[in-house]
């Protein structure tokens, strides 16, 4: 019998300057699936989806939405025609409520062309209640977290009437909790007929969710298969195209005397007296929900926010680093979480990018050396397999994971005694995860010390010797290597 497809692509082509986007690309959806697609960082899978909803044209290629040829020119147009996106990076208008925002492009008017808020009141509770989720409809979009934030842009493309919808890793900033209500929620719509293209790194998240599979290697369609014909270990090596070694390459290093020592740290309302240590050659992680204090804790000791109380010790010296700048000096580093705005500039090269924090290394008698960036650049570059067409390409047009690699690569070159890294694998994919980790690896063995902020518990679970447990802003648990798992970290979460 043949299978009905909402959605059929066919030899579909897109390239930027230096780079063959997507090349020949072709597949088709089945309706009312959850369609996940897959690939590594740069493989071209926004690529894709901007070309259905209408943000980039293609240069060659067919699709067509339930049968019709289509090639949209603009986002309205494909969402006229039922296509919605749900981005990571949040679209909606902030300061506008949830009600508003659900119908931002189509206002509804009662008598006499007044809005009628009321109604857009009753219709976004509606919907809201019918996904089985609590948020008031009268609350501005920017008190939300941004789990509700993405449910509200979900709740949005269902009131468009939206048939077809993709999710562009909306995973990435979720917890876990969150993560199961999102599962729900596609499944929900799924039920009720509506089509689902979901792209997320978290392959473990694809078997637990996807119908279908598509796999994209460098702007190739690699494969299309029903997920359960598939192993995940099969769909990683389609995707990488060469076999990975272990997932977790932790290697024990030489742990040495402590390093730094935080005691009874406050930071009113936020840090609760928190008291731990890590060691020289330690990889230390801290665990927690989104909101349990993880960030503002790094950011508390390396002098970016203020602490009202308590004590930090470097080195057994007190210290009390009044900016980031001097807690840098002192041999401290962050990858910061928020990427996007405390990361990258987006229109400097990958190069200046990544070598920005360390100008020491690259200026000689007081000039930045060209020769020195474009090593250094390029050296990084490889290690992190950031795809880029050349080291002078502007950071903007990389795709998000490699972006991320970007950042990542910035500290790491900086050679921080101690780092922190916050959320350091968000975003990126399985084969440059495992980079990281080595890289990770290298560092300890160095005798640095890592501290790990991560909301992906396998993660901390692999590479760390120990873990710090966070909750409301309170340490509520530390447990060795040996005898933590994912239960005995979250019991202490509730
Ligand atoms: N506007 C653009 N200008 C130039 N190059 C671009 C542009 N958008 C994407 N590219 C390039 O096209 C390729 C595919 O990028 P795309 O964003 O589709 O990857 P992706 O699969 O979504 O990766 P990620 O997992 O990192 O998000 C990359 O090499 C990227 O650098
Ligand atoms: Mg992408």
């Amino acid at each position: 019998m043949d299978k009905d497809y909402i959605l059929e692509i066919e030899g579909l082509s897109k390239g930027f300057p230096g780079v063959q986007a997507l090349d020949k690309v072709s597949f088709n959806v089945e309706r009312g699936t959850i369609h996940a697609l897959v690939g590594e960082n740069g493989a071209g899978k926004s690529t894709l989806i901007k070309i259905l909803a209408g943000i980039y044209r293609a240069d060659a290629g067919n699709v067509t939405l339930n049968g019709q040829a289509i090639a949209f020119k603009t986002p309205h147009e494909a969402r006229v025609a039922g296509i919605s996106v749900v981005h990571q990076e949040m679209k909606l208008a902030e300061p506008l409520s949830v009600a508003e925002n659900l119908f931002v492009g189509g206002i509804l008017t009662g008598r006499g062309n007044l809005v009628d808020w009321k109604e857009m009141r009753r219709r976004a509770k509606e919907i809201i209640d019918n996904l089985g989720v609590e948020i008031d409809v009268r609350a501005p979009v920017d008190s939300l977290t941004v789990a509700k934030k993405q449910i509200v842009e979900v709740c949005r493309a269902v009131n468009m009437n939206c048939k077809l919808m993709i999710m562009d890793e909306p995973s990435a900033t979720l917890t876990d909790r969150e993560l199961e209500i999102l599962f729900g929620i596609a499944k929900k719509l799924r039920g009720e007929g509506i089509t689902i293209i979901y792209i997320s790194h978290r392959l473990d998240e694809i078997f637990n969710l996807a119908d279908n599979v598509t796999v994209l290697r460098d702007g190739l369609m690699v494969n299309t298969v029903p997920v359960r014909d598939v192993t995940k270990r099969r769909l990683i090596s389609m995707m990488v195209g060469r076999e990975l070694g272990l997932e977790y390459p932790k290697e024990a290093a030489q742990i040495g005397d402590v390093l730094l020592e935080v005691k009874n740290l406050v930071r009113n309302g936020v840090l609760h007296d928190i008291s731990f240590n890590v060691r020289q050659g330690e990889v230390l992680g801290i665990s927690g929900l989104v909101g349990s204090g993880r960030t503002e804790l790094a950011r508390a000791i390396l002098g970016i926010d203020k602490i009202d109380s308590g004590e930090v010790y470097v080195r057994g010296k007190k210290k009390l680093y009044r900016s980031f700048r001097e807690a840098i000096k002192d041999g401290l580093g962050l990858i910061p979480e928020d990427r996007k705005t405390q990361g990258l500039v987006q229109i400097f090269s990958v190069k200046r990018n990544i070598c920005m924090v360390s100008l020491d290394k690259i200026i000689k008698k007081g000039i930045v050396s060209a020769r020195l960036e474009q090593q250094y650049g390029e050296e990084y570059a490889k290690k992190l397999r950031i795809m880029t067409p050349s080291m002078n390409t502007q950071v903007q047009y990389l795709s998000g994971g490699n972006q991320q690699k970007v950042v990542v690569t910035k500290w790491m070159m900086q050679n921080s005694e101690i780092l922190f890294m916050d959320e350091p694998t968000r975003g990126i994919d399985v084969g440059a995860k495992t980079e990281i980790y080595h890289l990770i690896n290298d560092l300890v063995k160095q005798g640095k010390t890592v501290i790990m902020i991560s909301s992906e518990m396998p993660e901390i679970l692999g590479m760390c010797d120990r873990i710090v447990i966070l909750h409301e802003g309170k340490m509520v648990g530390e447990l060795m290597r040996d005898e933590a798992t994912q239960e005995r970290i979250m019991e202490k979460c509730v």
